[in-house]
Formats: C-alpha cells, sequence, structure tokens
C-alpha cells in the first residue's frame, strides 16, 4: 500500500469540491470525504467487507416505506439521532461553556411513532382507551424559562399502551388515538391528564437494523416513557420525553435518549381529595413536573411539528 497514494487521494477528492456553490455543502462534504477516508485508512477493511457494508446500506433502504424509517433507525441506534438533536436544542442556546443548559426543559428523539395526528382532549381526559395498565395522572404547568407561566399552550403527548406498543402497530387491537392526546394548558399555564404509567418496548428489529443489534449483542429495548411536543406563542418548541424513573432500561437505551433531568417519579398515591380533584380512583401513580421554554421571536404554529 502506497501512503502517498492514500493521502494524496483525500487531497484530490476534497479539491474536486472547490466549485460547490453552496459553501455549507463545500464544508459538509470534504469533512465527510476526510472521516470517510481515515475511517478506511484505519480499518483497512478487505474487498468482502466493503461489499458487506454496501449490502447493509442497500438493505436499510429498502426496507423504508411511507410507514418506516430504517435509515432513522440507523441513525438512533448509532447515537446520531441524539447528538444532532442535542446539537440544535435550544435548552443549549446562549448557555455558557460551564453550564450548558438555559433551564429550558432538555429535548430528546422524537422517534417513529409520532406519524398520526393526536386527537384534541380536555385536560383531565384519558388518554389510555384500553384499560389493563396502572392508572396514573401526569401534571404541571408551562412555564417560560423565567418562571412566567404560558396559558393556552399546546402539548402533543403520545406514549405506547401498557404492554408496550403504540396504536399504529396495533391497528387490529387498538383504537386510533390510544395513547394520544393534544391539550392547551388553561389559564395559569397548568395541564394534567389520565393514562396509564407506560412500559419499557423494543425497537422495530425485523429489518437491517436488528440484524446489527444482534450482531453486536444489544438488546432493542427503551425504558418506559411518554413523549411530548410543547409549544407555546412566542417560545421555541421543545420535542422531549419523560422517563419513569426506576424503569427497565434507564443506563441502556436503545437509542441513547436518556438524559437524566427527563427522569420524573411516578409517585404512588393514595389520596380521596387528589383522586377526586382528578376523577381517578385511589390508589394511582402521579408524575408531576414543569415544562420550561426558551423565548423565541419565530411565529408561533398552532399545528405541532409532524402533525
Ligand atoms: C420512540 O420512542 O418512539 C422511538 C425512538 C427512536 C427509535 C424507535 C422508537
Ligand atoms: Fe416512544
Amino acid at each position: 500500500m502506497s501512503t502517498e497514494f492514500t493521502t494524496r487521494i483525500t487531497e484530490a477528492v476534497v479539491a474536486s469540491l472547490d466549485g460547490t456553490a453552496d459553501p455549507r455543502l463545500r464544508e459538509l462534504l470534504a469533512a465527510l470525504t476526510r472521516h470517510l477516508h481515515a475511517f478506511v485508512r484505519e480499518t483497512e477493511p478487505t474487498t468482502a467487507e466493503w461489499e458487506r457494508a454496501i449490502a447493509f446500506l442497500t438493505a436499510t433502504g429498502q426496507a423504508c416505506t411511507d410507514t418506516r424509517q430504517e435509515f432513522v433507525l440507523l441513525s438512533d441506534v448509532l447515537g446520531v439521532s441524539m447528538l444532532v438533536e442535542t446539537i440544535n436544542s435550544d435548552d443549549r442556546t446562549g448557555a455558557t461553556e460551564s453550564d450548558d443548559r438555559t433551564g429550558a426543559t432538555e429535548s430528546t428523539v422524537l422517534g417513529p411513532f409520532h406519524m398520526t395526528e393526536s386527537p384534541v382532549r380536555e385536560l383531565g381526559a384519558d388518554i389510555d382507551l384500553v384499560g389493563g395498565g396502572e392508572p396514573c395522572v401526569i401534571s404541571g404547568r408551562v412555564l417560560s424559562a423565567d418562571g412566567t407561566p404560558l396559558p393556552g399552550a399546546l402539548l402533543d403527548v403520545w406514549q405506547a399502551s401498557a404492554e408496550g406498543y403504540y396504536d399504529v402497530q396495533q391497528p387490529d387491537v387498538q383504537p386510533a388515538g390510544n395513547g394520544r392526546g393534544l391539550f392547551t394548558a388553561d389559564d395559569e399555564g397548568r395541564f394534567w391528564f389520565r393514562t396509564c404509567v407506560p412500559s419499557p418496548y423494543p425497537i422495530p428489529t425485523d429489518g437491517p437494523v436488528g440484524d446489527l443489534l444482534r450482531a453486536t449483542a444489544r438488546h432493542p429495548y427503551r425504558p418506559a416513557h411518554i413523549h411530548f411536543i410543547v409549544s407555546a406563542e412566542g417560545h421555541t418548541p421543545v420535542t422531549t420525553h419523560i422517563f419513569v424513573a426506576g424503569s427497565e432500561h434507564l443506563d441502556s437505551d436503545a437509542v441513547f435518549a436518556v438524559k437524566e433531568s427527563l427522569v420524573q417519579d411516578f409517585t404512588e398515591t393514595d389520596d380521596p381529595s387528589l383522586a377526586r380533584r382528578f376523577g381517578i380512583p385511589n390508589p394511582f401513580r402521579h408524575a408531576r413536573f414543569d415544562l420550561v421554554l426558551n423565548t423565541s421571536d419565530a411565529p408561533f404554529a398552532r399545528a405541532p411539528e409532524g402533525a
């Protein structure tokens, strides 16, 4: 192998990009070339290994349909989705090096199951249309980073059933809209709704990403969580989850999406006045937390992302 050639080819490919009109595209392609070539120089794949890699990427593309995005799943299990999400998230905007949070709720991955519009529901409604799980209440406030409540904030919520499946995965078992709700915070920014305590569940493993997990002896599970997209006039929306404290797989999420600040207690509660207030039989589990948004000059879109 000629070291001179393996270095020169990288310079030649990067130079071939000089005519790229869009400077950002040129920067991205040049960096991709340098990193990809460095990977090949470091690992020296055999021709058979390179053909295997191309076959894997081909199968990943072929597994994609209108309702399934295997490339996004690949990006998720390699931790790239969380890197991109975190680099772009508003909770770091304006933050300092020593404290890279601004106090806004941290973001995490959108995931593939926000593919259908959440039904509009009244505050206090039960999003668990199937039953059978442990009943719980989720309550809190939507606040601006300075602590001001945000009346009229929109909360788009979705979660898997107590058995660990989203409604769209079991159209013959669950009614459409099970585990989903679009809520509007009240005039003090408060929200509350009923549901069942979610369970850990596996990401889809019947495609090339499943093969990758098996080949690397990795499990496919995500810890129990509820998804939120929260938006309010004059504020940057946040796409996030709350994770159930004590859930299995919190320290080994298949998509690396757990952030400590998002783990919440679902406290065992046996309180007649609270049960009456929330219209739920005792005992029940109760998760209370606030969702905090940073201010923004961007216009407010009433429709949540992806709806
Ligand atoms: C989810 O939480 O819905 C999810 C996120 C990433 C990959 C698969 C599922
Ligand atoms: Fe999920």
